[in-house]
């Protein structure tokens, strides 16, 4: 394959996610990161779609970033204008292509064609980069698309696109379609796939190894429907399975995909590839066993080329090992009997079908090697007000070392509220980061009982703790108090 151009349209597919709408600040964050990973081109938005939008493309271009910069235009004049006033380097310029879409604006192939001259004639004039887009380009007939790529060639688009707009390709076509345009096409083609069938990734790397020399991606495979090509899938199969030679800072891609999660407030599935929580997770005993030896045994690479670390979690599946090393972890020193009836406690709470906290094994270690610790920090009384308009308040009293504590802080819910004054009482003695958070309800009904699980980490060590209680407010105040006196020890 030649080079691989990366354009990451999380900012305009992605951003076309049901529930996801940013804000220029938060748009501009997104850019900043995605950025940091070495992608080719940004999609930083589309230019029609509002004041707001233009505003927020303004300031992405203003922030001078590796990335060329790009807007969504179709081909009518006042849009190609907007990205002139925008000052992007260049235009995604998306035309219908099959006879369905073309329908939809009422014109015909003939039509489409003079759009496309004129568009690009007046971009290219005005300094402009362009890609050439065909919407719905994988159903449209085969002998017409390559006819208008030509034309769009012929006017000097710098690049063209096929857009598999409903994600209908499957490898096979993909190829033969890709084959094809190759043979028709000098400038770079490029895929951009939807996973509507969970063969994004496929297709996007079978047009790569087949003509395409560019892939359109979005973070955490965000976009229309079931989303586009994932960054992380894409990148990770052609660097770390095809050995190709690309420009993605693959250890950055953990965290530009933990930020693109929190801000667009889209969590990623735990079984994605390369960034969902269990990619590197392991549980099973005989996994655990294997990992122990030589980690490659269930690993297919190293969880730090790609920003993350191996973890390894307690519960039903987890074998002696697992416990093995997770106490050893802890600098904990026990018998091969010890050993046995900390197991044995472990696959108990495992079988009622909870999950095991380092905080729960340390309880059931120390009870088990009757170790005892002071608890430096304990819960006298708090008291949460929830509101609407008003941010929600909480006070809190805290014993700490023997002397009490009060402090009161607020939030953006009473949860919070109630770990803003948690955090701020304890500031004295300590600095606590809060880095996880997650709530379960164990029965059904508004008496459920919730299992908080926290992750908290105090000078670079972590641990995760859990409370549960049937008030939501007061399993997460035991999780949180249970991490602090377990960092403090
Ligand atoms: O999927 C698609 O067809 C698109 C185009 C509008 C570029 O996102
Ligand atoms: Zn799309």
């Amino acid at each position: 394959m030649n080079k691989i151009l990366f354009l990451d349209t999380t900012l305009r597919d992605g951003e076309q996610t049901p529930g996801i709408s940013l804000t220029k600040d938060e748009k501009l964050l997104i850019a900043k990161e995605v950025d940091t990973l070495g992608v080719d081109i940004i999609e930083a938005g589309a230019v029609a779609v509002s004041d707001g939008e233009r505003s927020a493309i303004k300031d992405i271009v203003k922030e001078g970033l590796n990335a060329e910069i790009c807007t969504y235009s179709r081909a009518i004049r006042s849009d190609i204008d907007y990205a002139l006033d925008c000052n992007v380097d260049s235009i995604h310029l998306v035309v219908p292509t099959s006879e369905l879409h073309m329908r939809k604006i009422g014109k015909n192939s003939e039509e489409v064609e003079d759009m496309v001259i004129e568009s690009i004639k007046y971009a290219k004039d005005h300094g402009l980069i362009v890609e050439l887009s065909g919407e719905d380009a994988s159903r449209a007939n085969l002998d017409n698309l390559i006819r208008l790529y030509k034309k769009g060639e012929e006017y000097k688009a710098d690049r063209i696109c096929l857009c598999d707009t409903v994600g209908i390709l499957i490898p096979e076509r993909t190829e033969e379609i890709f084959s094809k345009i190759k043979k028709e096409i000098s400038i770079p083609i490029a895929i951009h796939a939807h996973d509507d069938f969970g063969l994004a990734t496929a297709n996007s790397i079978i047009a790569l190894r087949n003509g395409a020399s560019e892939v359109h991606v979005a973070i955490n495979g965000l976009g229309e429907r079931a989303g586009n090509t994932c960054l992380e899938e894409v990148s990770s199969a052609l660097k770390f399975l095809y050995k190709e030679d690309i420009d993605i800072k693959m250890e950055k891609i953990y965290k530009v995909s933990r930020t693109v999660s929190k801000i667009t407030g889209i969590n990623v599935q735990p079984n994605k590839a390369i960034v969902g929580n269990n990619a590197f997770t392991h549980e099973a005993g005989i996994h655990v066993h294997g990992i122990a030896k030589d980690p490659s045994t269930y690993e297919p690479i190293k969880p730090e080329l790609v920003g993350r670390e191996r973890r390894i979690v307690l519960g039903k599946h987890t074998g002696r090992k697992s416990v093995e090393i997770a106490l050893k972890g802890f600098g904990l020193e026990f018998s091969k009997e010890d050993l046995e009836e900390i197991f044995k406690r472990v696959k108990e709470i495992g079988d009622r079908g909870r999950r095991i906290t380092d905080g729960d094994l340390l309880a059931i270690a120390e009870n088990v090697l009757a170790l005892s610790y002071r608890q430096r920090v304990r819960l006298i009384e708090y008291n949460v007000v929830t509101g609407n308009k008003i941010k929600s308040t909480a006070s809190m009293i805290l014993d700490i070392d023997d002397k009490e504590h009060i402090e009161a802080d607020v939030g953006v819910g009473p949860v919070d509220a109630a770990i803003n004054a948690l955090r701020k009482t304890i500031s004295e003695i300590t600095d606590i980061s809060l880095d996880e958070y997650h709530v379960d309800a164990i029965s059904g009904g508004t008496d459920a009982l919730v299992d908080v699980s926290v992750k908290l980490s105090r000078n670079g060590k972590s641990i995760t703790t859990s409370g549960v209680d049937v008030d939501i407010i007061k399993a997460s105040i035991d999780a949180v108090i249970s991490g602090i006196n377990r960092l403090l020890k």
